[in-house]
């Protein structure tokens, strides 16, 4: 693999090995990223890519498209057998423009949405104002309880009570709980909303059937298909029959060009991936030791725990939360700064950190290993150099041995 690159880029094949060396001998606790298999990196990079082919299977705006329809069509059966979709758009290159097209086959300009605000666990497409969903759109956000830091769902129904909005999203970036997807849709129901859910961050554990699956009660779903789905960089819309076209009219031509649809092969075989035994296995696995990582770190767990594969730690001001990003990555440690609820400090230098277990699972660390990893932490946030140690544990668990 990469024989190629090496013979005709020298300097791009050293810093891609020089970026897989760092993955290999770190250890690596961002909950948004994974190490999808050599089969979903092989598809993403062959040859599909070099085709254009706007349009859907069966009416693309190019020749030659029937072998690309044939791709296109086995990534939607299986994404549909998956997760039981009605319907699923797998174009979108990336969750963000996914949820624009969500925003633009649901909403009209100026429409009232509600969505988690962005520091309590929301993303920026959730209604940030100076993201398109705050600008096009009125966000109306809702709020973790400041006693229990869990969803408030009477406060969510009498916000949406008072607002009247036409669409309400649940599914988060960095609330580590699990969502009740029927009460939310009970509060749609109530005032006449969309149930819009942004599944990115726990796909994976739906699909392994380890966390519940909002796709009996939203009317449109959306997912990134690289996180813990373990997939391609990409993202899908699984929807009701109902909003199909308003869905595929959104995403093409009204966000979109060319599908890739080197992508596309490339989530077809992580959804293949996802089917398999083994992968219930794995989404247990990334659950038990992100429950097994929260005892063993000593830091306060925003809500006071998981039950997924995130976590959110407030470092309750003794230092800061870039300031802890920066001294974990020193050591080989990598997590990401995140606001806590009720943050009395500003994002690019808040309160707390969030870290999660999705890749360490893909690893093979189990729940002894997640003690091993707090402790490192631990001692890291002491200021102790534990670099070596990081290594010899990251050395008993190799990524890609056969490259
Ligand atoms: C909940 C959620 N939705 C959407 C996205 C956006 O995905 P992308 O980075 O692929 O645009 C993210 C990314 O972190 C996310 O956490």
């Amino acid at each position: 693999m990469l024989a190629k690159l090496k013979e005709g880029d020298f300097d791009v094949f050293a810093l891609v090995m020089k970026e897989l060396e760092r993955q290999r001998n770190g250890l690596e606790l961002i909950p948004s990223e994974n190490i999808p298999s050599l089969a979903v990196l092989e598809a993403l990079s062959s040859f599909p890519h070099n085709k254009y082919s706007e349009g859907y299977p069966g009416k693309r705006y190019y020749g030659g498209n029937e072998v690309i329809d044939e791709i296109e069509n086995l990534a939607i059966e299986r994404a549909k057998k998956l997760f039981g979709a009605e319907h699923v758009n797998v174009q979108p290159y990336s969750g963000s423009p996914a949820n624009q097209a969500v925003f633009r086959a649901l909403l009209n300009k100026g429409d009232a949405f509600m969505g988690l605000e962005l520091s309590h666990g929301g993303h920026i497409t959730h209604g940030l104002k100076i993201n398109f969903s705050g600008t096009d759109y009125n966000a109306v956000p809702y709020r973790v309880r400041k006693d229990n830091e869990l969803l408030d769902y009477d406060e969510i129904e009498s916000l949406a009570k008072q607002h009247n909005p036409k669409m309400i999203l649940c599914g988060y970036t960095a609330y580590t709980r699990v969502i009740d997807f029927r009460r939310f849709r009970e509060i749609a129901d109530s005032v006449g909303a969309k149930l819009f859910v942004d599944m990115s961050h726990f796909a994976g554990l739906v699909a392994g059937g380890a966390y519940p699956s909002p796709v009996p009660y939203a009317d449109i779903v959306m997912t990134t298909t690289h996180k813990t789905l373990r997939g391609p960089r990409g993202a899908m819309i699984l929807c009701r029959q109902e909003f199909s076209e308003k869905i595929d009219k959104a995403i093409f031509p009204g966000l979109q060009g060319g599908p890739h649809e080197n992508a596309i092969a490339a989530k077809a075989v992580c959804f293949a991936e996802a089917m398999k035994p083994g992968f219930k296995d794995y989404a247990r696995q990334i659950i038990t030791n992100a429950k097994a990582l929260a005892k063993a770190v000593e830091m306060r767990l925003v809500s006071g725990g998981t039950d997924s594969h995130l976590l959110l730690a407030d470092l309750e001001q003794k230092i800061t939360g870039k300031d802890a990003e920066l001294l974990l990555e020193k050591n080989g440690i990598y997590v990401n700064k995140n606001t806590v609820p009720y943050d009395q400090r500003k994002p690019w230098d808040p309160s707390g950190i969030r870290f999660g277990t999705p890749t360490l699972t893909s690893r093979g660390m189990k729940e002894k290993d997640m003690q091993e990893v707090g402790s490192l932490m631990n001692r890291a946030m002491k200021g102790e150099n534990v670099r070596k140690d990081v290594q010899d544990l990251c050395s008993g668990f190799p990524i890609y041995p056969e490259v």
